[in-house]
């Protein structure tokens, strides 16, 4: 990972994406467009083609020129829909790292009559993530920034799996929603849509002003703004069982009464023994690994939170009186979960 951030940083993919003439940029040219040492910058293109990220091909002088893929793309420090650098610079910072070293006693039982220890990321600070974030706002926007990225793939996936989501529906409340990207994108393709964006008040404060959106500072353990559906996305998967229900027991009063009334989770369902996987595209089965890897940086970075089965995210909406449940696997790593109270 280190060297795929030194990649991102330096802005390799950007340098060979921007390039405009006719043969490829060669590593004389990719050296002074980034500043670097050919020597040192050779041998990290040399690493980074071996793994497949970039691709070597002839220049018209006779060198070794280079190109992108698929996998380099994601590395563009200018965000298009496909770039995960925000996220892989979050996950790479020492903040994010340090708490990794703490696994292992997550996983170990406290011998008996002890307490067992804090959570890996409390070990590594002290505190919580979201009291760290608070704490420290340039590391909440590193986290915004990053948690951008799955928006902007996941909203499209969502509307292609789901086109008559958000039929009749006049407002959306985004629990969680970090500066209001994904709401935004989501009011500008419904403009009718009144769209609150409601985090706690250090990420609210901050949020980016978009039309027709609005920044509600508050703790979705005390209350839930009031609108048609709920959407909550990569919200429920931080936090423990007992936590989830009372967020969407809030979540349930905040769409009482209301005609249309629901709650759109989108979250990573992890495939249980004996899951009917029919339902599944090729591409969703072969992104298990990234559930599970999501599965680990919960147990690394949260204080209880994990990736649900289908069975654990039916319990938790059954216990916070959600009586139907409708699960539809999107074209990325995520589920939609649409949840009706009685
Ligand atoms: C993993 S991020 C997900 C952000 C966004 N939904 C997305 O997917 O891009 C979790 C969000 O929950 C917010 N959050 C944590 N505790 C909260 C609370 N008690 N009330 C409201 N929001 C909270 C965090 O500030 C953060 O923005």
């Amino acid at each position: 990972m280190a060297v795929v951030k030194c990649a991102a940083e330096l802005g390799i993919a950007d340098a060979i994406e921007g390039h405009k003439g006719e043969s490829p940029l060669t590593l004389a040219q990719l050296s002074s467009a980034l500043g670097c040492d050919p020597a040192h910058l050779g041998r990290i293109m040399r690493f980074l083609v071996h793994h497949r990220i970039f691709r070597e091909v002839p220049a018209a002088t006779g060198d070794v020129g280079y190109s992108q893929t698929a996998l380099s793309r994601r590395l563009l420090l200018r965000q298009d829909g496909k770039s995960v650098t925000d996220i892989l610079l979050m996950e790479s910072t020492p903040v994010m790292l340090a708490p990794w070293h703490y696994l292992s006693s997550a996983a170990r039982s406290p011998p008996a009559g002890e307490k067992p220890p804090p959570p890996p990321f409390e070990q590594a600070h002290g505190i919580p993530l979201f009291e760290y974030t608070a704490a420290n706002p340039g590391h909440s926007k590193l986290f915004d920034d990053a948690m951008n990225c799955v928006g902007r793939w996941t909203l499209p996936a969502m509307f292609e799996a789901l086109p008559e989501l958000m039929d009749g529906v006049g407002t959306v409340v985004d629990v969680g929603g970090g500066n209001g990207t994904t709401l935004s994108v989501l009011v500008k393709r419904f403009p009718w849509i009144k769209g609150i964006n409601f985090d706690l008040p250090h990420v609210a404060s901050v949020a980016i002003e978009s039309p027709g959106v609005e920044h509600v500072g508050g703790d979705m353990f005390e209350r839930v703004p009031a609108a048609d559906v709920v959407f909550i996305m990569l919200v429920l998967h931080d936090w423990n069982d007992e936590d989830c229900i009372r967020i969407l027991k809030n979540c349930r009063e905040a769409i009482a009464g209301r005609e249309n009334g629901k709650v759109i989770i989108a979250d990573a369902v992890v495939a249980d023994h004996g899951d009917d996987e029919d339902g599944k595209s090729q591409k969703q089965k072969e992104l298990e690994h990234v559930r599970l890897m999501l599965d680990m940086v919960m147990m690394a970075h949260t204080t209880l939170g994990k990736e649900r089965t289908l069975k654990e995210w039916r319990f938790i909406l059954d216990q916070a009186g959600f009586t139907r449940v409708v699960v539809t696997p999107i074209e990325t790593v995520l589920s939609v979960i649409q949840a009706f109270p009685a």
